[in-house]
């Protein structure tokens, strides 16, 4: 059976370092709270002549390396972020054409945290179906410029970076299954108001803040609690799979707290669950794939592994990828 699976994975961080003790200047905070309450310790900030188009193009030249790919052999790129370099034209597209990848499609996918793995999902139909060979999927965000630095709700939580991957088709492992899912009831939990064209942009709402993240942090917690245990089950029944034969889960990082609940939920050991959170923070669409490509750079994945990716975002939506791990096509 022809199926997707991954041959290359990069990912790309902007070098300046914010800690707690930095947020501690700016808001009302300490760095015991933010420790204690989510598990970070310091995140990533992009400058200001940064775009998130930025991130996506290094990630990216960084998985094809590794897929020993060139870019003009890819079929399809689809950015996943929240944070896209504009409205229109579509990030994907500044991406196709900064790296030379002169014969792919190209287009976003927003859907929250969870956009890398629908992102997987999308790519690996194409590769499925036959119609394409080669696939770039990349999860990217600059958070950092969609920050309300003077709210403390939400301003320690997130970060900035990129992660992507090479999708090649093999006929051994590669994508088992894919369980994705949405909860529109939720949006108001997580959102950003203003520039679209329910309220587009005036005076008021730059005065309002209305083009910031607002959360209500409770209701999302509670929330992906619930769907990281429930995705990622039903993945794995869709895979023939149970807990007791994976590697190891990569979650999507947002809080330790919910990442610990979803390990014990799992009955995982902590070795089994690949956590990064602490020194990336929340980077939404791009925390699975940085968390992807730096597992397998440490080691802590290889060849006939079986891998579960589970993630949780804005939507509300949620999505899991049950991988037996092969680059060998
Ligand atoms: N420093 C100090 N105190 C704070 C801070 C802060 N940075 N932020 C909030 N507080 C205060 C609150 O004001 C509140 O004070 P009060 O009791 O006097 O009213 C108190 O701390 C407790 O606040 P809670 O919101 O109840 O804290 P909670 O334990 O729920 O933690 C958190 C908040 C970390 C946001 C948690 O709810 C969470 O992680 N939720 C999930 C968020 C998430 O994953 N978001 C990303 C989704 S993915 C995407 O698509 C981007």
């Amino acid at each position: 059976m022809r199926r997707a699976t991954i041959t290359g994975w990069g990912k790309y961080l902007p070098s300046n370092v914010m800690t707690n003790k930095d947020l501690e200047k700016i808001v009302d905070t300490t760095d015991e709270w933010i420790q204690k309450r989510t598990g970070i310790k310091k995140r990533r900030i992009a400058d200001e002549d940064t775009a998130t188009s930025d991130l996506a193009i290094e990630a990216s030249k960084n998985a094809l390396e590794k897929a020993n790919l060139d870019p003009e052999e890819l079929d399809l790129i689809i950015v996943s972020t929240v944070t896209p370099d504009m409205a229109f034209p579509a990030t994907a597209c500044i991406v196709q054409d900064k790296i030379g990848a002169s014969n792919a499609a190209a287009f976003d996918l927003e859907a929250g945290c969870s956009g890398f793995v629908y992102g997987l999902s999308v790519g690996s139909q194409f590769i499925e179906s036959g119609l394409y060979d080669n696939v770039l999927i990349i999860g990217a965000e600059t958070l950092s410029k969609i920050t309300d630095w003077e709210d403390r709700n939400t301003c320690v939580l997130f970060g900035d970076g990129a992660g992507a991957a090479v999708l090649q088709a093999t006929d051994k492992g590669g994508f088992l299954a894919f369980d994705l899912g949405s909860d529109g009831s939720g949006a108001d939990a997580l959102y950003m108001e203003a520039g679209g064209s329910a309220k587009p942009a005036s005076l008021e709402t730059v005065k309002n803040k209305q083009h910031y993240i607002r959360m209500e942090g409770n209701p999302v917690f509670k929330f992906a609690v619930k769907t990281m245990k429930k995705a990622s089950l039903d993945v794995l029944d869709k895979a023939s799979l149970t807990t007791d034969d994976i590697n190891l889960l990569i979650p999507h990082q947002a809080n330790t707290r919910i990442i610990k609940s979803a390990r014990r939920r799992l009955k995982l050991d902590e070795d089994e669950v690949y956590v990064n959170l602490p020194e990336l923070g929340n980077t939404s669409s791009a925390s699975v794939a940085i968390a992807m490509a730096e597992a397998r750079e440490n080691g802590k994945i290889n060849n006939g592994d079986n891998v579960l990716l589970v993630a949780f975002g804005a939507g509300l939506t949620w999505a899991a990828a049950a991988i037996e791990w092969n680059e060998n096509i």
